[in-house]
């Protein structure tokens, strides 16, 4: 009699748990709703105003994914796999009734607190919220289908935080058909090394490069003047990273500010959209000082034939340290011709195939719109080249590399050796003098001349910064403006809010 009763229960408990996923994943019918509206508020919990969050100003609906999909970033604490955004989607104007959806998150880089040692204590992880638009799921809901993506190029969605919401834009993002590579900038802090610039765009354009997007926060004057140059040219694209805001007022004593807790972290968030707002076929997310060359001929034309038409989506680099002596800071571009190579780095850096990426972390991607695609080092190794690697015993020839040309290189083996590996793929000479000629044109002949306390002064108070968990993290950002201030007179970033809080 027990047994029977436990399984009258284990039928009913499973019937309402039925009753009760199916409403709470399809709310929006009709009379059901006002059921599936209760059932949906005990299957999981809004996100409300009393979490810690910042939304990033656009909404994407990103019809690289079948179906589309509409993809919100946001910089938060971790949330539970029940908690959501509640949101309205403005699919037809002021003039009928939103689509009312709950939109679940995701840690970008996989994991909220972040595995990435330096970043572990950071309470603010970069997350994206996403959500299937319907289509063809069913007959009747074709039409709900094209009025959703009819409309929602125009309107907006807006977010309900309990008491609080926010309103993003929604812009539209599609498959990628204009031969090129776009290069991705991460956000630039403080950044005083304006010759790594001017080498930057110059290799990267011998590669193939036709834009540049960078985000800015701050730069010495002598950096500004150069990105001013070049987006006067056409070539890059500043978008503005400012600093976060502050959390709304009732709840900011209770959490760090986000400026102060946001480490790499907010990286994340900048390259992954990014990759949205490139318009060629190739795209890559490189700092100022690292240039991804092949061995033979241009990056474009290499990466193309590795990629098109195949399930490759993204080639990686071997990362190698490289040293030019005498410096491009104090001297001139002359030993670009011929860098010196240390041993190699972990840390790789990959181009990939615009219209099928779909999350992107530093060194790898993290996922494709389509499980189809997948990536692939520059060169399939063997196990025993691996071996041979590992021991020195032969030098490892990848068909191309990641040249990293650290401020202050030297990590690891200082032994150089030489490499087939180069920035140009043609006449070093012609591009060397386009650098001089550069130089010459930004600051009108009157080159400023060579200071390293500005980048000495960010790394000894990012250095004194001790992390405390969901309290203190690393952060180039608020935390070191104070004593940035000291040393220089700072171009900063003054555009309207990017990122939005609720209010
Ligand atoms: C907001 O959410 C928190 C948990 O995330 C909950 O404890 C609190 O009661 C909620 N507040 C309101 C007003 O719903
Ligand atoms: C909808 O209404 C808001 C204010 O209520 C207004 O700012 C916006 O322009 C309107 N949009 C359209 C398309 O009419
Ligand atoms: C990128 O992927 C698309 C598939 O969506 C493919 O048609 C195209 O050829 C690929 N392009 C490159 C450069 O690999
Ligand atoms: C570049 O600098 C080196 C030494 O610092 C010097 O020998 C050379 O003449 C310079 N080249 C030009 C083009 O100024």
């Amino acid at each position: 009699m027990k047994e029977i009763q436990h399984d009258y229960k284990f039928v009913l408990i499973s019937l309402i748990l039925f009753i009760f996923i199916f409403y709470s994943y399809e709310p929006d019918f009709g009379l059901l709703e006002t059921i599936g509206g209760i059932l949906s508020i005990l299957a999981g919990e809004p996100i409300n105003a009393s979490f810690p969050i910042t939304f990033y100003q656009s909404a994407y609906v990103d019809y690289r994914f079948n179906p589309p999909r509409l993809r919100i970033f946001t910089l938060n604490k971790c949330v539970k796999n029940n908690q959501f955004l509640l949101s309205d989607l403005h699919l037809n104007g002021n003039n009928s009734a939103p689509v009312r959806k709950k939109i679940y998150g995701k840690p970008l880089d996989g994991h909220c607190p972040s595995i990435y040692i330096p970043a572990s204590s950071c309470l603010y992880v970069p997350y994206t919220f996403s959500i299937t638009l319907k289509q063809n799921e069913d007959p009747k809901n074709v039409v709900l289908y094209f009025e959703m993506t009819k409309v929602i190029q125009y309107f907006q969605v807006t977010i309900f935080l309990g008491s609080g919401k926010v309103e993003l834009n929604v812009q539209k993002i599609y498959k990628k058909s204009t031969e090129g590579i776009t290069v991705c900038l991460q956000p630039v802090y403080y950044f005083s090394q304006w010759q790594n610039i001017v080498l930057y765009i110059e290799a990267w354009r011998a590669q193939g490069a036709t834009r540049f997007i960078v985000y800015f926060h701050s730069a010495t004057k002598e950096t500004w003047k150069t990105l001013e140059y070049y987006r006067d040219l056409g070539l890059i694209e500043i978008k503005s990273w400012p600093s976060f805001p502050s959390l709304p007022a009732d709840i900011a004593d209770k959490y760090p500010k986000i400026d102060d807790s946001v480490f790499i972290l907010s990286y994340f968030m900048a390259m992954n959209i990014c990759i949205l707002d490139i318009k060629t076929t190739i795209g890559t997310v490189a700092d100022f000082d690292e240039v991804m060359v092949p061995t033979n001929g241009r990056l474009l034309d290499y990466a193309t034939k590795e990629m098109m038409g195949t399930k490759v989506g993204a080639l990686s680099f071997e990362n190698h340290y490289i040293s030019l002596t005498p410096k491009i800071y104090t001297s001139n571009f002359s030993r670009v011709a011929s860098p010196k190579f240390q041993t190699f780095g972990k840390q790789t850096k990959y181009i990939f195939n615009a219209s099928v990426l779909a999350i992107a972390q530093v060194h790898w991607p993290h996922s494709f719109v389509d499980s189809y695609f997948s990536w692939t080092r520059t060169k399939k190794v063997s196990f025993f080249q691996k071996l041979e690697v590992f021991f020195q015993m032969s030098s490892f020839q990848a068909e191309g590399a990641l040249l990293h040309f650290r401020y202050e290189p030297g990590v690891g083996n200082l032994e150089t050796t030489e490499k087939p590996f180069r920035f140009f793929p043609d006449n070093p000479s012609i591009h060397i003098k386009n650098m001089e000629d550069t130089a010459q044109n930004i600051f009108n002949g009157v080159m400023p001349k060579f200071s390293s306390k500005p980048y000495d002064a960010l790394q000894k108070c990012v250095s004194k910064i001790i992390p405390v968990e969901d309290k203190v993290c690393r952060s180039t950002s608020g935390i070191c403006r104070d004593e940035m201030d000291k040393v220089e007179d700072w171009v900063y970033d003054k555009s309207e809010p990017i990122f939005l809080v609720a209010s």
